[in-house]
């Protein structure tokens, strides 16, 4: 869409993801990869607002693997988008035996083992966001962008 022609939605969720510090990228696995429908939204905005800004994985499927091969490409692909992801990831298999229809967790034994798994990785992601946005404020990152403004050729090798 042309600036001004965008649906409204899309132009409130553009401002949300750049107000955003971080993302959590929360994904079901799909034929070893990511959902569709995540990558079409992550395409759809590209790298411009997500950049500079950490990101948290988080996979899940019905099956027994948590959805762990759609997280190795999810790496790549936000590596590409600039949003770097953190090194821990949750990843949760059997997902309809952990979580209920309301998407909270089922209480159990296992509920406190979740939150622990869990905090690591928000950890990591709350550390990194905070960083990364004292620094932003202190050198804007797209001031150091000296070629590749208008010519993907721009970021060639000589
Ligand atoms: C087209 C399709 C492909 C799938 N591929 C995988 C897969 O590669 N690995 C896996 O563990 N589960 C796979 N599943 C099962 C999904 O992980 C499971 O259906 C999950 O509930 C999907 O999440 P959703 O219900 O939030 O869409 C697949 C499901 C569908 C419909």
């Amino acid at each position: 869409y042309a600036k001004s022609n965008a649906p409204t939605e899309l132009t409130l969720l553009a401002d949300k993801i750049k107000a955003a510090d971080g993302y959590i990228m929360i994904s079901p696995e799909y034929n070893h990869s990511m959902s569709p429908a995540l990558a079409d939204l992550l395409n759809h905005f590209g790298s411009s607002l997500f950049s500079y800004k950490p990101s948290a994985i988080v996979t899940y499927s019905a099956g027994q693997w948590g959805g762990v091969r759609a997280a190795i490409c999810m790496r790549t692909f936000l590596s590409e988008l600039g949003c770097l992801p953190v090194s821990a990831m949750i990843h949760v298999p059997k997902a309809q035996d952990v979580f209920s229809e309301d998407g909270k967790p089922v209480a159990g034994e296992s509920q406190s083992s979740w939150f622990n798994y869990f905090s690591r990785t928000f950890g990591q992601l709350i550390w990194w966001a905070q960083a990364a946005k004292e620094h932003t404020e202190v050198v804007d990152p797209q001031s150091l962008l000296k070629s590749f403004k208008t010519d993907p050729s721009q970021r060639n090798a000589p």
